[in-house]
């Protein structure tokens, strides 16, 4: 088996981690690597990653994630922020200092790109164009919890919070969340398994698709 069907076999939602196994800096920062050479829609990296190790915020976050252990158990907790809407605005200097990487300063290419971008955002997005920024850091968040499975690294997504009540969290320890740039997309743990891993459910291949020759 080649090691990256190793690492989408050892990668499972793990319950509880062994919350005395504390997760190196150079793993972590290899796993964050990853989040940060995702690919993203228009090149925008439209995420920001908070990462916890703090005990006492862990202990606060629990209780706001319907009290799961892993919050508390996982050595890293990375909460994933992703732009609101004000950055996908005309004029907006986010949008502008992006596309000059592409376009290296050529006004005719910059106004081609804007162009494209505002006019995918209105048609395609509207009014609903934080979810789709929202969208691109599951994407980097997919690619994170992946990587941590290759260097043996367990993980848990959570979705299970109660928003309001996370975001007052973040609002009071985070200087990235504080500043108001970022919503809340949804939390990353990561750790070491206290149990052997759950069997992978999935449906067959046949059922999830269709191929058109
Ligand atoms: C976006 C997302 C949010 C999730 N939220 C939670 C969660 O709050 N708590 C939890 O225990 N598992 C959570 N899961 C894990 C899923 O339940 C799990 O991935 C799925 O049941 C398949 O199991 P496996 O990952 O162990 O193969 C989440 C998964 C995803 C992708």
């Amino acid at each position: 088996m080649n090691k990256f069907t190793e690492a989408m076999d050892f990668r499972h939602a793990c319950k509880l981690f062994d919350d005395k196994r504390v997760v190196s800096d150079d793993d972590i920062h290899f796993i964050l690597e990853v989040g940060r050479k995702s690919p993203s829609s228009f090149g925008l990296e439209p995420w920001h990653f908070v990462v916890i190790t703090n005990p006492k915020i862990k202990e606060l976050l629990r209780p706001a994630c319907w009290d799961q252990p892993q919050i508390t158990t996982a050595s890293h907790v990375v909460v994933l922020l992703a732009r609101k809407a004000a950055t996908f605005k005309k004029g907006s200097p986010y949008l502008a200092q992006s596309f000059t990487r592409k376009t290296h300063g050529n006004a005719e290419k910059m106004q081609a790109v804007l162009n494209a971008f505002h006019s995918f955002a209105q048609n395609n997005w509207g009014e609903r164009i934080e979810d789709w920024a929202r969208m691109q850091v599951y994407i980097a968040s997919a690619n994170m919890m992946t990587a941590a499975a290759y260097i043996g690294i367990d993980s848990c997504p959570i979705e299970g919070f109660e928003p309001d009540k996370v975001e007052a969290i973040l609002k009071s320890h985070t200087n990235s969340y504080a500043r108001g740039e970022f919503n809340l997309a949804y939390i990353l743990t990561f750790g070491y398994r206290t149990k052997p891993q759950s069997k992978q459910l999935r449906k067959k291949l046949s059922e999830i698709v269709e191929f058109i020759k």
